[in-house]
């Protein structure tokens, strides 16, 4: 929610600051604002809507030059979407300016305590009372540093507040508390960003924050303290992927995108898994097998597609280690007084590493001494940084609002555990495991395979462009893709979408067919058990309600030819596997309706990409 930029160096901030906002801009599109040290005073210049608005009135009457600058593109909270409400926010005298990613929860006290005393408001934002108490404070003599360390003990909830002084061009200050910000690091400049994206163009190299801390970056330098003054240090790593990965690459969407680098994304999280000896091995998991073994209940906790990999985790995890794995809503989990003990283990799956809702939750397991462990994507991110160890995902940055290659590379760090703790726990044999391991191997090809049928899903897609509701049906590992696929039609063709367990179905939603609504049915394999003939008993029940049938079923599965309208073909995977293959044509199939009904992809309405407040 909400992407910030930072700079002091010898280029010019405006374009400095503008470009990292066109490469946040995912965080946050409500509205982006710029605001540099100029001569003494601060210019600015703010805008409603997206970046894009920023920027053609920047052109048409530009800020003057400066090498000091700070920016901000707006997911808003407190108050509407207007120029009002945009960030940069200005001090009473309009010394200093400031933007703000979080919400600070004691605002309408600071702000009656300010109104009292004179001060006047130009917004309805909790961020502006920021910018006062911090201009009171340069006022007073202090340096924005010190300014910054004094006016955040006094702020409660979650910010990461960047701030300059028009007066002192040659510092931009920042502080965060439960909301991102890392910092980059280049030759004589210096950049502030809510990720890597922000500055990858310039520099690869970058610095994490701790909790509450204060840093000032000059062109020679970075300074960090605590909220109490007190010295800190940051960790500094390197960034493992360039500016091309941030591009669009020829696709007219970052989702497209990363739907085709989907058969990359997982093979590089497969990279490096076993060993000489054939084990697997999960380098960064950091948690002794002793404590694995101890494990005797797996709490997965995840919000949106994350929750949904949760659920394919489910029936892994149990599958192959007979572990009890519940599957929880990070938003619900903390405030139910979860059972948790030392031999829990608690799993948080999140692509940003940044979510509110699952940070908060990992904190109250770890206060009640379980262990935490993350699936993430992003390194150097707060969740991982606040787990006990961390399996990363290895997708590259995902800049679609919509997740695509997150989530298939969850589900693969999701096997990779489920495989880990059977190893440990010795529940199946060295062979299962390197069986299991080599169908994963395969599963780059078999992505590509859906791939290339994407054509045919986009014809269908585009017949759509009426529909007002389409169903998905999945069962066992295909139910959680049902739900998935729903999602992405929901958050990209803004339609009503819903995702059912097929054998759910006539106990009450089967009223909602009518003639010709699309039904997405995805077909378990054939094998063993019964569930590919139970799915196709759901298909004729829908069917004889005047459903329209959408089928993804294996390559040679011809039972189901009868009773689908349209057929996708799926590779022939196991059914724990499915999911990595069964989503692709789910994702394509929203990405093409939503485009064919003239939607912006990759920045949905109402949404941001990753959900820092709670
Ligand atoms: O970064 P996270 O994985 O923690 O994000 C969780 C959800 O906000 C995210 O998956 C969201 O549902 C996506 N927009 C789905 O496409």
């Amino acid at each position: 929610m909400c992407g910030i930029v930072g700079y002091v160096g010898a280029k010019q901030a405006q374009s400095v600051v503008v470009e990292g906002l066109r490469r946040l801009e995912y965080r946050g599109y409500d509205s982006a604002g710029v605001a540099l040290a100029h001569e003494g005073a601060v210019a600015w210049d703010k805008r409603a809507g997206k970046l894009a608005n920023l920027e053609a009135a920047l052109a048409e009457s530009g800020l003057p030059e400066s090498c000091t600058g700070i920016g901000h593109t707006r997911w808003a909270t407190h108050g509407a979407p207007n120029d009002a409400n945009a960030h940069p926010h200005l001090g009473e005298h309009r010394r200093l300016a400031v933007v703000h990613n979080g919400i600070i929860e004691n605002f309408a006290q600071l702000r009656s305590e300010l109104e009292d005393a004179g001060h006047v408001f130009l917004s309805e934002t909790d961020t502006e009372i920021a910018a006062h108490l911090l201009e009171l404070e340069v006022e007073a003599g202090h340096d924005l540093t010190v300014a910054m360390q004094n006016v955040c003990r006094r702020l409660e909830g979650a910010f990461t507040l960047v701030a300059l002084d028009g007066q002192d061009p040659s510092r931009v200050v920042a502080a965060r508390r439960n909301s991102p910000l890392v910092v980059g690091l280049g030759e004589g400049e210096n950049f502030l960003g809510s990720d890597v994206a922000a500055f990858i163009e310039h520099t690869r190299e970058a610095l994490e924050l701790g909790q509450d801390q204060v840093v000032t970056i000059t062109a020679e330098g970075v300074e960090i303290t605590g909220f109490d003054g007190t010295p800190a240090e940051g960790k500094q790593y390197h960034v493992d992927w360039d500016l091309t990965a941030a591009e669009k690459d020829g696709h007219d969407w970052f989702m497209r995108k990363e739907i085709f680098e989907q058969p990359r994304a997982v093979a590089d999280s497969l990279l490096g898994r076993r060993d000489d000896a054939g084990l697997l091995k999960l380098d960064e998991m950091r948690l002794d097998d002793s404590e694995l073994r101890d494990i005797d209940k797996i709490i997965i906790i995840a919000a949106g597609t994350s929750f949904y990999a949760g659920m394919v985790a489910k029936y892994a995890i149990e599958h192959w280690t007979r572990i009890s794995v519940e599957v929880e809503l990070a938003s619900e989990f903390r405030y139910r007084d979860p059972i948790l003990t030392h031999s829990t283990l608690v799993v948080a799956i999140s692509q940003s590493g940044e979510t509110a809702d699952t940070l908060q939750a990992i904190r109250h397991a770890r206060v009640q001494r379980s262990k935490v462990l993350a699936i993430c994507n992003t390194n150097g991110s707060t969740i991982p940084r606040e787990s006990d160890g961390v399996i990363y995902t290895h997708a590259g940055p995902e800049i679609g609002v919509a997740s695509t290659k997150g989530y298939v590379t969850q589900l693969v760090a999701v096997y990779l555990l489920a495989l880990y703790l059977a190893q440990v726990k010795g529940t199946l044999f060295g062979d299962e495991i390197n069986t299991v391991m080599d169908q994963l191997d395969e599963m780059p090809e078999h992505i590509q395979t859906v791939l290339d049928q994407a054509d045919q899903v986009y014809d269908f897609a585009r017949s759509h462009v009426d529909t007002r509701s389409v169903l998905f049906l999945g069962r066992h590992a295909g139910y959680p893709v049902a739900l998935e696929g729903a999602l992405k039609l929901k958050e990209l063709a803004y339609i009503h979408a819903e995702g059912f367990a097929a054998g759910e179905l006539k106990h009450g939603p089967i009223a909602l067919i009518d003639q010709g609504m699309p039904i997405f049915c995805i077909v378990p394999p054939r094998g063993r058990d019964q569930l590919h003939d139970k799915m196709l008993s759901g298909i004729q029940e829908v069917r004889a309600r005047g459903a329209h049938t959408i089928c993804l079923a294996e390559e040679d599965d011809e039972t189901i030819a009868p009773y689908a309208d349209a057929l996708i073909r799926l590779p022939k995977v196991p059914v724990l596997l499915q999911p990595l293959v069964a989503v692709v044509p789910l994702q394509l199939f929203a990405c093409e309706l939503a485009t064919a009904m003239g939607h912006d992809v990759d920045q949905p309405r109402n949404l941001a990409k990753s959900v820092t407040v709670e």
